[in-house]
């Protein structure tokens, strides 16, 4: 498989994908025309934030299975779009939130001591101790804007210098606030209250431009530290408020616009110290988030659950191995029973019994939906068939039942029209052994695969050898068969696994004699 990787990531990322055989392609130049030539037979991209992933990157890269962020941030991939095309957006949540933290410290110390502006008089040769009247953090209050993973990292660190902590997320629990030892309030009580204010939000319609003139004004005697997004505060109006001496200063880390163009105006402003998007730029921040990026990539090729994925279905790392094996099943559960539904689609029902209704099932779902889709041909995975299904309007539930009657686990696929409804129920045999063992009611034995046949047909003598003989005529060769009858001289239903497909003209031929009532085939592949 071929991975194109635009921005640089660790060496130590780009051995993991080496090793695991694929090829990899730095490319990190690429823009425009070229980075759609580039990305057009690749399998897999991997970007940090300087590469724009756009629809139309998306749209370029026929094969992509997946776009790998080696970081936090994905403000920079259109994930919508990546979700209609079926490719896994994935990012390394964990790896970089110790150095951005630690780095949001730093950058706190160094405005509120002007550690830069007093090493650039140094190194000037001016010893200027007498300008420069630094800031104790001890005693002072840290407003922090987003309390997520880099929000909380950076509490913990400055609360245990003594900063009291009030805290702005409308999305985080009272309780969790109160163990890291901060007040919840709401935004215009933060930027009142806070002598440090810090920014942990990602950029979102919601936090864009969360911070102007106007917040600005609240900080009054105060310190801004963004070591986030761009975007989320006012550049413009932030250099007017130091320099204008509302704020005492600022320290930036992201910006609207990277590279800072030259001249911007906070370039112009003493007290407001940057530096260039080093929030993660540390040796073992950079080894962890490449790793984990390219370990989620061969994830992804292997048709693995990606673990951070941020369009597809993920599933706990420790129940992956028992929940895998029902992943393929429902699957095939789905593509059969779709095949045998001769209307439209309305519903899908993925019912879970025994041992598996105990798991997370979110990806076995998925991939039943992933079946019921596939027969249809429309370009479906596990990424985007939820959304293919609720964009077409077609329900989709889930039933747990904790007993299974008679096997340690089933799996049923159900799909209606509205009207009539065909469950394709399947267990594993020895716990990866994939068999049907119920379709539309009856109890049968069949082994999924490859191509099938499934005739409804009178419980009388010399039917099974009449269709048998029809299906030789056509050159048909049946591997194996199983028949499941309601009452003795009733209705059958018989499952054939044959090896060649069934021609129209066989079906017809055998749909023409009285004693079969139906007949339907199934191709399992693709
Ligand atoms: P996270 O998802 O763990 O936390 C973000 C927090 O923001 C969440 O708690 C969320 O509830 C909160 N939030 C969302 N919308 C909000 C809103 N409108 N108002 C208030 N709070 C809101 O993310 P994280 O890993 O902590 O990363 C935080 C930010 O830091 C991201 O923007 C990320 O891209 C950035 N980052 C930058 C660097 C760097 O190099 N400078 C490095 C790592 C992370
Ligand atoms: C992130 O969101 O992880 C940061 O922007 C770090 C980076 O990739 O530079």
């Amino acid at each position: 498989m071929k991975v194109l990787v635009t921005d640089p990531i660790s060496e130590a990322g780009l051995d993991v994908l080496r090793d695991a055989g694929h090829e990899v392609v730095t490319n990190y130049e690429a823009e425009g025309d070229d980075l759609l030539a580039a990305v057009a037979d690749a399998n897999a991209l991997i970007v940090r934030s300087g590469t724009e992933v756009t629809r139309e990157v998306l749209e370029a890269a026929d094969d992509l299975v997946i776009v790998g962020r080696a970081g936090i941030g994905v403000d920079n991939i259109d994930i919508d779009a990546a979700t209609d095309e079926g490719v896994i957006v994935a990012n390394a949540p964990e790896g970089n939130v110790r150095a951005a933290a630690e780095h949001t410290v730093a950058m706190t110390f160094a405005t509120a001591r002007s550690i830069p502006q007093a090493h650039i008089r140094l190194s000037g040769g001016e010893w200027a101790k007498g300008e420069f009247l630094g800031t104790e953090l001890n005693g002072k209050t840290l407003g922090v804007v987003g309390l997520g993973r880099v929000g909380q990292e950076v509490a913990k660190k400055l609360d245990s210098l003594g900063m009291d902590l009030v805290a702005y997320d409308p999305y985080i629990s009272e309780e969790r606030a109160e163990q890291l030892g901060a007040e919840l309030a709401d935004l215009d009580v933060v930027l009142e209250r806070a002598d440090v204010l810090t920014i942990h939000t990602p950029l979102t319609p919601e936090t864009e431009g969360l911070i102007g003139e106007a917040e600005l004004a609240e900080m009054e005697g105060g310190y801004l530290v963004n070591c986030a997004r761009g975007g989320i505060v006012d550049e413009t109006a932030l250099a007017e408020a130091v320099e204008d001496g509302i704020l005492e200063g600022a320290a930036l880390d992201v910006f609207g616009e990277e590279p800072l163009p030259a001249d911007s105006p906070l370039l112009d402003v003493d007290d407001v110290v940057v530096t260039p998007h080093l929030g993660a730029s540390t040796e073992a921040a950079q080894e962890n988030v490449a790793t984990s990026t390219a370990e989620q990539v061969v994830a992804a090729f292997r048709g693995e659950p990606v673990l951070n994925a941020l369009n597809a279905p993920s599933v706990d790392e420790s129940a992956f191995p028992r929940v895998e094996p029902y992943i393929h099943l429902a699957e095939t559960a789905g593509k059969i029973a779709v095949q045998l539904l001769d209307s439209r689609l309305e519903s899908v029902e993925v019912t879970y019994e025994g041992d598996i209704a105990e798991e997370d099932v979110e990806l076995v779902t998925a991939s039943a939906l992933k079946g019921v889709f596939r027969p249809l041909e429309w370009q479906v995975n596990a990424v985007n068939a939820p959304r293919i299904a609720e964009e077409r309007g077609i329900g989709v539930s889930e039933t747990k039942r904790r007993q299974a009657e008679d096997f340690q686990s089933l799996v049923t696929v159900t799909v209606s029209d509205g009207d009539e409804s065909i469950g394709v129920c399947g267990t594993l045999f020895a716990g990866d052994d994939a068999r049907i063992v119920r379709i539309d009611g009856y109890r049968v034995d069949a082994i999924p695969g490859g191509k099938m046949m499934i005739t409804r047909n009178t419980d009388e003598p010399g039917v099974i050898g009449h269709i048998g003989s029809v299906m030789g005529n056509h050159g048909v060769n049946i591997a194996g068969m199983f028949n499941a009858r309601e009452t003795i001289g009733g209705e059958a239903l018989t499952v054939y696994n044959v090896d060649q497909e069934v021609p129209d003209a066989a079906r017809e031929e055998l749909e023409a004699d009285d004693r079969v009532i139906e007949t339907k085939y199934i191709s399992l592949n693709g």
